[in-house]
């Protein structure tokens, strides 16, 4: 059941249901994540079968502060230390070593745990309340965009999930950018509103970026992820039309404004006008699904420049419209 975030009683129910094993879906300020107490082997467990997510894909643990932070991992070293004072709470996943009573289902047996400490307040609130790390995937079925609406998390998982806390469409609208700090230098698994810009100036040129994806035991880097039923095209530039053949469907998502009149396709939607990137972040799933809904044969994407947050919108464009 939807239920508004800032009604305490529905807030009570969602922390007595996390305790308890059960599934609360959340608003955090990248997406909506499908929680559960993440010392509950048996909780996680459902988080795996809800999602239709192969158990090979780890979850990440959100935790309310640094004392809860130390539950689930064994080391903090100077680099963490220096990225959650800067980004936490906030958009960064930290890969940190596991503490032993996070159970492996959790981290799809790898010894390592994903952790952040999340921005929005219903998730901090939930958090502090259940006293419990708590896992959580995006609540979407696995493969399939995002959800930044706690509709988007209904439409998506029915009434598998025991309480939904709406808070309202998500702010940053993309996923939390993943860091690994386990290996002999910091590399970004995931791109996210925390860019590798803002990275290096912390932690200097040698955090590196993850190469192409393998597949094997990092699902969110799969290459065809995040992905409408719709096939889509990246246009190569802005301002590119495609040849549309007669009596197909085609749609096209624009970045920003174009003078140029559309007709040829069935639908146009401009994401932001003034070619903003946080409002072209924060608008992207909602209009991927939006778009999937219309039935259209093919949807062709613009392009952003692939700078900050541009690199996180191109990441997911790009999962999005790689071959089936
Ligand atoms: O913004 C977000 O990160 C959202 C909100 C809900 O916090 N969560 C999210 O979770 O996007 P999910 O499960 O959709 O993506 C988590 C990604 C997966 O691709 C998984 O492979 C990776 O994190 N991951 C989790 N644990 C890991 C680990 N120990 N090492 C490497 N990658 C890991
Ligand atoms: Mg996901």
């Amino acid at each position: 059941m939807i239920r508004p975030a800032d009604d305490l009683e529905a807030m009570a129910l969602a922390v007595e249901t996390i305790r308890a094993g059960g599934l609360v879906s959340f608003p955090t300020e990248t997406v909506y994540g499908l929680g559960c107490d993440a010392l509950n082997p048996k909780a996680a467990a459902r988080i795996f079968t809800v999602k239709q997510r192969p158990t090979f894909d780890p979850l990440i643990v959100h935790v309310a502060d640094r004392a809860m932070l130390r539950r689930v991992v064994t080391e903090v070293g100077s680099n963490a230390d220096r990225l959650i004072d800067a980004f936490w709470p906030g958009p960064l996943t930290l890969v940190l070593p596991k503490h032993p009573q996070v159970p492996d289902i959790v981290t799809a047996g790898l010894p390592t745990v994903a952790v952040r400490i999340p921005a929005d307040p219903t998730a901090l609130m939930l958090l502090r309340l259940s006293g419990r790390p708590i896992a959580a995937p995006s609540a979407n079925p696995f493969g399939y965009v995002s959800p930044t609406t706690a509709q988007h998390v209904r439409d998506g998982l029915g009434d598998q999930v025991d309480v939904v806390l709406d808070g309202g469409p998500c702010p940053i609208g993309v996923e939390s950018t993943i860091l690994s700090l386990v290996g002999a230098c910091p590399e970004v698994l995931r791109a996210g509103a925390v860019s590798l810009e803002d990275l290096r100036t912390l932690l200097g040129p040698r955090v590196q970026v993850a190469g192409p994806p393998s597949g094997v035991t990092m699902p969110g880097t799969l290459t065809r992820h995040y992905a409408t039923r719709t096939p889509v095209t990246i246009l190569s530039r802005v301002g590119e039309r495609p040849m549309v053949p007669p009596g197909r469907r085609v749609g096209l998502l624009a970045l920003s404004k174009s003078k140029e009149c559309d007709d040829r396709f069935a639908v146009v939607e401009v994401l932001s006008p003034g070619g903003h990137v946080t409002d072209i972040a924060r608008r992207l799933f909602a209009a991927l699904r939006r778009m999937d809904e219309h039935g259209l044969d093919h949807l062709y994407v613009e392009p952003c420049e692939e700078t900050g947050l541009g690199a996180a919108i191109m990441d997911r464009l790009r999962r999005c419209a790689a071959a089936r």
